[in-house]
């Protein structure tokens, strides 16, 4: 498995997910390091994460927010709220911030392009929306209004495993592939992303989910462990697979995938995320950030709300830290040889995609 060759292929994608030497696997991480010190260099983005509301419509199996669960409590931030967690995010001299949401029918488009609109002009800071699904006309109407990206995880490139994992998506969708390239049409940074060690997710089709990030060109990929809830109907013991075909959710495999993830998207923004410094309080982010991440979104949403915003459990207190002492982040990459980096952090190189048509994305279906 020579490392040095510019075009993983899958087979070889999926070899290195299942190897545990220790010594072929610091090769890996180093290799993920020095092509994100060559492409994107050592300053790491600021994003100011901001749950805006955790209402959900959707009935995802895994999530702690699906609308069934009846022990959230819920809530919905008001636009003067909001902008107060932007100003925020300014005055701490972040680049972006992050609105993020469950899928919630109750936040009015028109409102929402308003709030990106008022959020722009106030404090000219990049916006990345995160607010599940939508009608192509409202993205068109936020993009309009001045949002400059659009994250949306497909979760699995798996067709099978989508539709049960989604009990209420239109059967073999391949919706959120879909969407993601309307959005890029509308001239959004796109960013997806996968849960590693989704109870029913194979090696190989975790490889193709990586492969399908490289195929889409994609600009932002979040990847985390998958956490079970015990408030979901997934918990953790739903498992069909043979255990050798079953990746674990680690720390270890999640990195393993994120170091692929570089290796294949070198010019992709991707973050340490909060699910791999929840199962790995202590270095999680840390190797994240040393094994190709370059971006880290430190929670601004009110300590009131965020506490409900548990999509697993103890996802709250895993933020703690980033909220409260804004210092903490600057010494802490100092330690490791990297900086905050300066300006909204937009993808390196971006092919130009925000005239019509965009460039052409080749199908959800993976080669074999
Ligand atoms: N564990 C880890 N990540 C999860 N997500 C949802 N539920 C879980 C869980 N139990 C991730 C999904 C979703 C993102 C917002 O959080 O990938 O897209």
């Amino acid at each position: 498995m020579p490392l040095h060759d510019t075009e993983f292929t899958t087979n070889q994608m999926s070899r290195w997910l299942r190897e545990e030497d220790p010594d072929r696997l610091d090769q890996l991480w180093a290799r993920a390091d020095e092509e994100r010190r060559r492409v994107v260099g050592d300053g790491v983005h600021l994003r100011g994460l901001i749950e805006i509301s955790n209402h959900c419509r959707r009935h995802c199996l895994y999530c702690g927010l699906r609308g069934p669960n009846d022990r959230v409590t819920r809530y919905r931030m008001t636009t003067e709220e909001i902008l107060e967690c932007a100003r925020r995010a300014a005055e701490l001299g972040f680049g972006t911030v992050v609105l993020q949401s469950g899928e919630d029918p109750g936040l009015d488009p028109v409102e929402t392009a308003e709030l990106i609109h008022t959020i722009k002009a106030e404090t000219g800071l990049a916006v990345t929306l995160s607010l599940g699904e939508r009608p192509t006309d409202h993205l068109a109407r936020w993009r309009e209004a001045g949002a400059n990206r659009y994250l949306i995880r497909f979760e699995t490139s798996d067709v099978g495993l989508f539709a049960d994992l989604h009990p209420d998506a239109p059967r073999g969708s391949v919706l959120r592939v879909q969407q993601l390239r309307t959005m890029r049409d509308l001239g959004y940074e796109i960013g997806t992303g996968v849960m590693v060690g989704i109870p029913g997710q194979s090696y190989e089709s975790l490889t193709y989910d990586i492969d399908l990030f490289r195929k889409m060109d994609i600009d932002m990929v979040g990847l985390g462990p998958y956490i079970a809830n015990e408030q979901t109907p997934l918990r953790g013991d739903l498992n069909s697979l043979p255990e050798r075909e079953q990746v674990p959710a680690t720390e270890q495999m999640a990195s393993k995938a994120l170091a692929l993830t570089r290796i294949v998207c070198p010019e992709a923004n991707i973050p340490a995320t909060t699910a791999l410094a929840t199962i790995d309080g202590r270095s999680g982010r840390r190797n994240a950030l040393r094994r190709g991440a370059n971006v880290i979104m430190p929670n601004l949403t009110p300590e009131q709300y965020a506490r409900h915003y548990r999509i697993y459990p103890k996802k709250s207190e895993a933020k703690k830290t980033a909220r409260t002492e804004p210092g903490w982040m600057e010494e802490r990459l100092r330690t490791i040889g990297r900086y905050v980096a300066d300006g909204p952090g937009n993808r390196v190189n971006r092919p130009d995609v925000s005239r019509s048509g965009g460039p052409t994305i080749s199908s959800g279906k993976p080669e074999t």
